[in-house]
């Protein structure tokens, strides 16, 4: 077979040992792997470059992705379907493993289901917010590194007396908030499922105060809104304009936060945005392992022809479920792991 793989969305570590394990397996059985350059960009304008083991040597710690990135999403290009499947058969492909999250593998499963497009999905993403696995691979590194950073925040505010905000990525959900902030201590940690009110997050903070603790960690997910008893809301966001997918850009929240906090409880505040340092650098080493699994999955799949499926995790199993199950919502925080974060707050 010949088969293409691409990287779709935000980049996240771990997508090179995908792409590694992808063309491993795939090698070995006498197939052919052709990397797709920028995720369906390069499908929509015809780009591609022969993945062989020279390419993937060494690629297994390696952050980003060695094929690149972009949030293209083809059914907002003029013609970006048709060419997508033109560019696919031109190019020989018999298949194609797309490493996304919702965005990417959202097309994955309309082009499948609409043009039964020879397609398998691997669940890519920091945000942990896709449905129908457990974990997607990036996750568990963007919790170590937020963790890590609560840990360092940790004696610097000890030492000055301060309330130090974190604010973490993670889009729409809260779990690199709520993973973060159990494995980090946070005194009060701040999510859009489970919107806590800028009064109770004070008062929170207050009585950890008056209980002889001078010192604070506030953890808030980027798409919080700022929730007030009167009923008001408000969405921190850093630039009106919609991306192909039709999302926001977050950010900022953390900063608005701290202002109000400092304010309303005189506390000294200080807030720290983690951004982009949550996506970098190399994947821990169970990311490696999860996404090395994946890898193998997927080129199962595709090697058995089982295409508009995704590799899951499923508890400690590998196991396979539909593009369209894995994309149809969003995979929340759940009101039990808030429970077990907040029963540290304040
Ligand atoms: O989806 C991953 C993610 O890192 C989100 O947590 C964040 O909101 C977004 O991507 C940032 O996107 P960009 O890299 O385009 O700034």
């Amino acid at each position: 077979m010949r088969v293409g793989v691409l990287t779709g969305g935000g980049d996240c570590p771990g997508l090179n040992a995908v792409i590694r394990a992808v063309a491993r397996s795939s090698l070995d059985r006498g197939s052919e792997i052709v990397g797709v350059r920028d995720g369906w960009r390069g499908l929509v304008d015809g780009r591609f470059e022969p993945l062989g083991r020279r390419e993937i040597s060494g690629i297994l710690p390696r952050g980003g992705t060695i094929i690149g990135t972009t949030r293209t999403n083809p059914y907002k290009v003029d013609g970006g379907v048709e060419r997508v499947l033109e560019n696919f058969r031109r190019e020989g492909l018999d298949a194609l493993v797309a490493i996304g999250g919702e965005d990417t593998l959202g097309v994955a499963a309309r082009m499948y289901a609409e043009h039964s497009f020879a397609v398998v999905g691997v669940p890519k993403t920091i945000d942990n917010d896709l449905a129908a696995t457990d974990y997607t691979f990036g996750f568990d590194t963007a919790v170590f590194i937020a963790t890590e950073a609560i840990d360092r925040l940790h004696t610097t505010a000890e030492s000055h007396n301060r309330v130090m905000v974190v604010e973490v990525m993670g889009r729409h959900t809260g779990w690199i908030a709520v993973m973060s902030g159990i494995a980090g201590g946070a005194d009060v940690i701040l999510i859009p499922e489970q919107p806590m009110t800028v009064e109770q997050a004070c008062a929170a903070l207050e009585k950890r105060h008056r209980g002889g603790k001078d010192f604070s960690i506030v953890v808030v997910s980027e798409g919080y809104e700022l929730v007030y008893e009167s009923g008001e809301r408000r969405a921190v966001t850093q630039e009106a304009a919609l991306d192909q997918f039709g999302h926001i850009r977050l950010g900022g929240v953390g900063g608005e936060l701290a202002r109000e906090i400092e304010e309303r409880t005189g506390f000294e505040t200080r807030v720290t945005v983690l951004g982009h340092v949550q996506r970098g650098g190399a994947p821990t080493p169970r990311d490696r392992v999860l996404a090395t699994r994946y890898g193998l999955k997927a080129a199962d799949l595709v090697h058995e022809r089982k295409f508009g499926r995704m590799a899951a995790l499923h508890g400690d199993s590998i196991v396979d479920v539909s593009l369209k199950e894995a994309t149809a919502e969003l995979k929340k925080v759940p009101k039990e792991w808030y429970q077990v974060a907040s029963a540290f707050f304040g």
